[in-house]
């Protein structure tokens, strides 16, 4: 036995030139954020001549990736250099989000128009309210501030311009009257604006946001979209008046609702309503997206039928825990040690493609499993950095410290009424636009055997 154990040990440490990143001390955490970070910047061309400033190669076919997850990558660069202290993308985060704030300084630039989301535009808007949250540094007086844009996101998406009556509320999935998913309503764009608006109240200390984060909150078990055990259902047609509930699960539904309950939580000074939300939400998260304890995308992992969108959801889902328990310190005890084990699962798939140290996907397998992206490389920068939560500063209010700027007039003049002076849409957009929306219908299909000619 003894022998057997010495040759074991003796291969795996021959197999050692792909050693797994250590996560053991706070060095090592520091040190493989960094590579995973920098590896993750090298699907980043926007710092180069010609390309464009904030966004990753895309839309498809033009690339892998929509304009949201660009959204998102600043959001987590953000993250990681709170956590870590490294400042070295901090230009490029303020260059590239500062590039992408369209005209009206709401985040909807006219080069998205046609698959704009209320959820895409929200991921931005989320990325500037981390960067309030955290003072990451102020842009100059001139440009718009980080507080501002966090609520004209908020703001646009609160008018009956884009939050309508039918199904009884709620934002639909898609901005714009011509793109396709305009008549959907999904978990996402409304979770997305609970978020902001949980956020907004506790840094603010207005009311109003407050309000409607608990409207929609209401809403989505209103229509169902999240239910009595907290599942949250993919989305419904307003064909339907919501009721032909997509089933499908998505780890950032989950992260996105938890952030946000565990931000009311707080601002409303610990709430027994909102503490029982909190951990209802953290129990079925853990339970649906933790398989022993190591996050796996249910819809779509086992036969990795993922798309570029869905690759990137596990380093929200850790991230957006790891910031719950820092408002809702109840949670640590929960939820740190299942973030541990799984970020340990995660390193572990980090030994691939020509340097040796690309991360894959499918954690639980102990290996890196052949895919890599933009995604892969977010997924487990979220989860290293977010190892430093408990000795990093809690998210600031403009009570506590918050330096960021407000602008109550923020959001206010989109240009949202003014649908006939957009862009044509080219069949190249109609197509990336339906890309989720068909994949949603197939996989509903597929499981659930749903029908539907709404889209
Ligand atoms: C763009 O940024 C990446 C990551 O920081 C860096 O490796 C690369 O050299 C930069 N390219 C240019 C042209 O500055
Ligand atoms: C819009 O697209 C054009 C052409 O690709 C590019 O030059 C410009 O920088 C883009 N604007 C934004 C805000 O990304
Ligand atoms: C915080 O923001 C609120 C709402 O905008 C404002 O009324 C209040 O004066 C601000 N407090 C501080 C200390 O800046
Ligand atoms: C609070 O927010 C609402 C928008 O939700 C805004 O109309 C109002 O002016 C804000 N109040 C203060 C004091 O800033
Ligand atoms: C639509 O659904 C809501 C519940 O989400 C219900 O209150 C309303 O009566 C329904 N409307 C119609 C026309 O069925
Ligand atoms: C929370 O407590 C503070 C301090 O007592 C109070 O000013 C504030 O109004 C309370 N917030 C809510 C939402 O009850
Ligand atoms: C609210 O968050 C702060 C951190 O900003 C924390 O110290 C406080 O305990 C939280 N409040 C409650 C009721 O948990």
């Amino acid at each position: 036995m003894i022998l057997a154990r010495l040759v074991m040990g003796a291969l795996a440490g021959a197999g050692a030139v792909n050693a797994a990143y250590s996560i053991a001390s706070d060095a090592d955490i520091k040190r493989t954020a960094s590579d995973v970070a920098w590896d993750l910047l090298q699907y980043y061309k926007g710092n180069e001549t010609g390309q464009t400033p904030g966004i990753l190669p895309g839309p498809p076919p033009a690339g892998d990736y929509y304009w949201w997850e660009s959204g998102a990558m600043w959001g987590t660069l953000i993250d990681y250099w709170k956590l870590t202290g490294d400042a070295t993308y901090n230009d490029e985060i303020t260059r590239s989000m500062l590039w992408q704030v369209g005209p009206n300084r709401d985040f909807k630039p006219p080069n998205v128009t046609a698959s704009l989301g209320n959820d895409d535009q929200a991921f931005w808007g989320m990325s500037a309210m981390l960067a309030a949250e955290n003072n990451f540094p102020n842009p100059p007086k001139d440009q718009p501030q980080w507080l501002a844009l966090a609520q004209a996101v908020f703001y646009t998406q609160a008018t009956p311009d884009q939050h309508d009556d039918t199904c009884n509320g709620g934002l639909r999935w898609q901005i714009y009257l011509s793109n396709n998913g305009y008549d959907y309503k999904n978990s996402i764009a409304n979770g997305c604006f609970f978020n902001l608006g949980a956020r907004l109240a506790r840094y603010t200390g207005n009311q109003s946001y407050a309000d409607w984060a608990e409207k929609t909150w209401d809403w989505m078990r209103g229509v169902e979209l999240m239910d009595d055990e907290y599942n949250i259902y993919d989305g419904a047609h307003v064909q339907t008046n919501c009721t032909d509930i997509n089933r499908a699960q998505f780890s950032y539904n989950n992260a996105v609702y938890l952030e946000g309950a565990a931000f009311m939580y707080n601002y409303t000074n610990g709430s027994e309503k909102w503490k029982q939300r909190v951990e209802s939400l953290a129990d079925a998260t853990i339970k649906t997206f933790f398989p022993d304890d190591v996050a796996y995308e249910i819809a779509c992992e086992e036969h990795m039928s993922c798309t570029a969108d869905m690759l990137s959801y596990k380093g929200y889902l850790h991230r957006w825990m790891a910031v719950a328990t820092q408002v809702a310190p109840f949670l640590s005890g929960k939820v740190l040690p299942v973030l541990k084990k799984s970020t340990e699962a995660a390193v572990s798939t980090c030994t691939g493609e020509a340097n040796g140290r690309t991360c894959g996907f499918k954690w639980n397998t102990g290996a890196y499993d052949g895919s890599h992206g933009a995604g892969q490389q977010m997924n487990v920068l979220g989860a290293v950095s977010s190892l430093l939560i408990a000795q990093s500063e809690p998210p600031v209010t403009n009570m506590t410290g918050g330096t960021s700027k407000g602008d109550p007039e923020a959001g206010t003049h989109s240009d949202r009424n003014k649908k006939n002076e957009l862009r044509p849409i080219t069949a190249g957009d109609k197509a990336g636009a339906s890309i989720l929306t068909i994949l949603v219908i197939v996989s509903a299909v597929s499981t659930f055997g749903w029908m539907s000619t709404g889209v």
